[in-house]
């Protein structure tokens, strides 16, 4: 048997341990997980009914085409039901873009450093990849659009970025897309992009019109809190999203995924109390570390990236030990970590923690 090669040096992903398992190693309590970029608050109960309600459905298929939930979602969005297409989270529409539209002797253009699974699905395709530095944690578009070539078929940019959080201005994102050449199809993942109140931040949608080339991915797992049920979309011209259709598994969104990703777009309610809530940890944690004397970027989405000026693992283990999940380890980052906004209390007993370990380490007095 042989491989592909060009997948052999990929890494199995490792998922973080389980809490439980964190728990039972250390011998500890209480362990908070502030790793995924999860929804603390949860899920709406709206979808929790519609689930309940669809339970005794589960012998038979789902609706391949997730015809309902794609009307109400066009509706939502004021796009047309031939510009939508669901996927098992938007790693999902990740993979079928890869799949769709690369081949080997393509190139790809990413930033360096952002959602690692760009990068994961091109080197599955054997395309080159083009990754271009973060300036000051932001997308370097200018160097991006250098990068781009004749060979370039798709270009990624990640809007808040993870793991940095940070956005594009508008008027930077308009005048990048104006000099995209026309054959490169832009990728802009707005992953976190609800949680975003920054009046400079662009909503992708409302450029579909003007940029014919662009695809907008969205995801129920961040601030919608349904990361388990596996859906997210994409949103961009007709053409585009049929080419990606022609990709896709026939049912790759589950009955239960479809009826609460619906209910969860008719919760308004719950969703701004997640915003809001949301952006008073990301304020506490921005205040905190300013507090501390540490440089962080300001984060938009449901996380914050933090220098800790030391190596970064070595903060996540000792931080491990005392029983708080962060992520670490990012090599263009080397002392930075990036911790998710919790609860409240979550949030204070992270800041505690990170206190003592830093002080332990003698980067705090
Ligand atoms: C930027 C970004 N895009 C996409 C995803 C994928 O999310 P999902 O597949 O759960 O929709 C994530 C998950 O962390 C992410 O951070």
């Amino acid at each position: 048997m042989q491989p592909k090669l060009n997948i052999m040096h990929l890494p199995v992903y490792q998922p973080g341990k389980p809490v439980e398992d964190v728990k039972r190693e250390l011998g500890l309590d209480e362990v908070i997980k502030l790793a995924s970029n999860e929804n603390p608050r949860g899920y709406s109960p709206l979808a929790k009914a519609a689930m309940l309600e669809e339970i005794d459905q589960l012998h038979l298929y789902p609706d391949g085409a997730s015809v309902e939930l794609t009307d109400v979602l066009a509706k939502k969005i004021n796009v047309d039901t031939d510009q939508i297409i669901f996927g098992t989270g938007s790693s999902d529409i990740i993979l079928m873009i890869a799949r769709a539209f690369l081949v080997a002797g393509d190139e790809t253009v990413m930033a360096d450093e952002t959602f690692s699974q760009y990068k994961h699905n091109a080197e599955i395709e054997n395309v080159k990849l083009v990754e271009v530095p973060l300036k000051d944690g932001k997308h370097d578009l200018p160097a991006m659009l250098a990068a781009t070539t004749d060979k370039t078929k798709v270009l990624w940019i990640c809007n808040p970025n993870n793991p940095t959080g940070t956005i594009i201005a508008h008027e930077d994102m308009l005048s990048f897309l104006d000099q995209v050449p026309k054959h490169v199809l832009v990728v802009l993942d707005e992953a976190y992009g609800e949680y975003v109140f920054d009046d400079n931040f662009t909503d992708g949608v409302q450029l579909l019109d003007k940029f014919k080339n662009l695809v907008v991915l969205r995801t129920f797992s961040k601030v919608y809190g349904l990361a388990a049920n596996r859906i997210g979309y994409g949103v961009g011209n007709a053409a585009v999203i049929r080419t990606i259709n022609q990709v896709r598994e026939p049912f790759n969104t589950g009955r239960l995924a479809q009826v609460a990703a619906k209910a969860s777009l008719q919760d308004d309610a719950f969703l701004e109390q997640c915003r809001v809530t949301n952006r008073a940890g990301l304020d506490y944690l921005h205040g905190e570390f300013t507090r501390m004397n540490l440089e962080f970027f300001e984060g938009h989405g449901n996380f914050v990236m933090v220098d800790v000026r030391k190596p970064s693992m070595e903060v996540f283990n000792l931080m491990l030990r005392k029983g708080i999940i962060i992520r670490a380890g990012w090599k263009q980052y080397p002392t930075y970590i990036r911790v998710s906004v919790g609860t409240q209390e979550q949030n204070e007993k992270f800041i505690n923690v990170l206190e003592q370990v830093l002080t332990d380490l003698a980067v705090l007095a």
